[in-house]
């Protein structure tokens, strides 16, 4: 009895592999045979697999395939660790990706293929972050002059601590990753919760360990496991982000709780941050009923890990560290690092209150623009999944059916010469130009997102946080030039690219000094 059991799951296992392993085949079958694919077409259920064995350890296809057919106009597929086959669509045919309603091409459905949030944590209401998107969008972006003066508070302290003092002037070796990680996640945190906890060693551990956890799985789940096995492997490697999501709500329950109560007084004013923002939207919208502050802490737990596999805090770390990257790395002759701290020498030294101080650094701006042009943190974006029942047909006329993926090749599109001149050379200046009334020097502004710049992705879903990201990034750039000298690097560390996501080198170590 024992034995023929044995023998069943034996054979069951193995059906299930065997579906597993033709399932990148059967991706190809559902394609239109006039599809293009790149590297090259699968030639049979093996090939496919090859090919999409191949794409574990990440790979330059989606850059190389633009070259090959999204510049004359043609969508092309390629092979992917998750199973499936994604077509990515060229340039041309961006407007029409974006007017397309959601019932159609799903943003929402495309993102669950790339977080994979649904299978590692079913628990969580993930469509509820509407309203965090919200929060988000409207009030911390519409916050940043009011927040100013906190963010430059947390600034100090926290880079002071970690950069070294006034005073702390000899030469001192700093793992670049792991001094941003403390500079910016002690500034979000800040802003979002409030000084007592945002300074409290053991919150701080718990909350990043949740981020890093919930990272860590979502990149796991959503671009290295084959689709089929995905909800087993989900909810297994959903675990541990239930473990920290109760530790965390340990720790933030006495803060809701006493904002609720601030606002439901009203006898003093609340401070302004994104507990209070959450609160308040949420006491709007059902004023009768009970808010309930575990699903508000999971809305606040999102904002450090929702969007796509990169997770809003770290991807503000992995960016700045890209800005750091190209900026040592850069030609000294060329000065590049002077004339940027001269600038944000003069924004913080000459700040005028009634605007962000991040308003005033053209050469700034067009140095971060710069950076996520050549280091986008996905080599993919704008991401749908066809969710019509009778499929859709592409501008070309080639037929999808439902549940294909759909995205662009962003690496494709910011480094095409007929856009950019030079495409892969880092030029900091790139997007600045001379205002012909005043004479000033005006840089086209990082938020700003279109079909030739997706770091931020494009049109109605593209990043909410971009406004505040772009400032963040603006002053603790700013702040770390004008107080500390950096010795350069000798060559641009490179990138590693696992699945779709661009990953900035992590153990590189650069010599600071704090200047007298
Ligand atoms: C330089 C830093 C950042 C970059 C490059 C970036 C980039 C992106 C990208 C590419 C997307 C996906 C857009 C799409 O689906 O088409 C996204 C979504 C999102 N980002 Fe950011 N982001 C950054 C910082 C932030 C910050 C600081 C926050 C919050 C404070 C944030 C909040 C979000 C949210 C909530 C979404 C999901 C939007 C939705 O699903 O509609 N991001 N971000």
């Amino acid at each position: 009895m024992a034995t023929s059991l044995t023998g069943q799951i034996l054979v069951a296992s193995l059906c299930l592999l065997l579906f597993v392993l033709l399932c990148p085949w059967f991706g190809y079958l559902w394609l239109p045979s006039s599809m293009r694919w790149w590297p090259s077409i699968p030639r049979g259920p093996f090939s496919a697999l090859r090919l999409s064995l191949k794409e574990y350890s990440g790979s330059r296809s989606s850059e190389d395939g633009y070259r090959e057919f999204s510049k004359k106009a043609e969508p092309f597929a390629i092979c992917n660790p998750s199973f499936y086959p994604q077509v990515l669509l060229p340039p041309e045919q961006i407007p029409w990706l974006l007017s397309q309603p959601e019932t159609i091409l799903s943003h929402e459905k495309a993102n669950e293929d790339v977080h994979a949030l649904p299978f590692l944590a079913p628990a969580f209401d993930n469509y509820d972050h509407l309203e965090l998107i919200r929060a988000v969008r409207n009030d911390l972006t519409r916050n940043i002059a009011n927040t100013e003066d906190v963010f430059l508070d947390e600034l100090r302290y926290i880079t002071d601590e970690v950069l070294g003092h006034p005073g702390a002037s000899a030469w001192q070796e700093v793992n670049l990753t792991a001094a941003l990680d403390r500079i910016i996640f002690g500034i979000c945190l800040r802003l979002f919760i409030g000084v007592s906890l945002c300074r409290n060693p053991k919150f701080v551990y718990y909350v990043k360990i949740f981020t890093r956890v919930t990272g860590a799985m979502m990149l796991f789940v959503s671009q290295l496991v084959p689709w089929p096995l995905k909800p087993v492997v989900g909810i297994v490697a959903g675990l541990p982000i239930y473990y920290y999501w109760v530790r965390l709500i340990i720790y933030l329950y006495p803060t809701f709780k006493e904002r609720i109560q601030c606002l439901r007084i009203k006898k003093e004013t609340p401070p302004a941050d994104m507990v209070t923002w959450m609160v308040d939207l949420a006491m709007s919208q059902n004023p009768t009923r009970r808010v309930h502050i575990s699903a508000l802490i999971v809305r606040l737990a999102l904002i450090l890990t929702y969007p796509q596999v990169f997770l809003p805090v770290d991807v503000l770390i992995a960016m700045t560290e890209n800005f750091f990257l190209d900026l040592l790395s850069s030609d000294p002759d060329r000065r590049y690092y002077n004339i940027l701290r001269q600038e944000a020498e003069a924004a913080f030294t000459n700040r005028d209150k009634t605007q962000p101080i991040s308003q005033s650094m053209p050469h700034m701006e067009s140095t971060i623009r710069e950076s996520l042009r050549l280091s986008p943190l996905s080599d993919r974006m704008l991401s749908r999944r066809v969710v019509q029942k009778g499929g859709i047909t592409l501008p070309d006329g080639q037929f999808l059916s439902r549940g294909t993926w759909l995205a662009v090749a962003a690496v494709g599109v910011h480094r095409d010469e007929q856009t950019y001149e030079d495409p892969d050379e880092y030029r900091p200046f790139r997007f600045l130009s001379i205002d012909n009334d005043t004479q000033e020097s005006k840089a086209m502004l990082v938020p700003v997102t279109s079909e030739k710049f997706l770091a931020f992705g494009h049109g109605r879903h593209s990043c909410p946080g971009r406004w505040f990201a772009a400032h963040a990034m603006k002053l603790i750039i700013g702040y770390i030039l004008v107080n500390y000298d950096i010795e350069p690097l000798d060559k641009r560390p490179v990138n590693s690219v696992v699945g779709q996501t661009i990953i900035p080198q992590l153990d590189v170590t650069i010599r600071v000094r704090r200047r007298e």
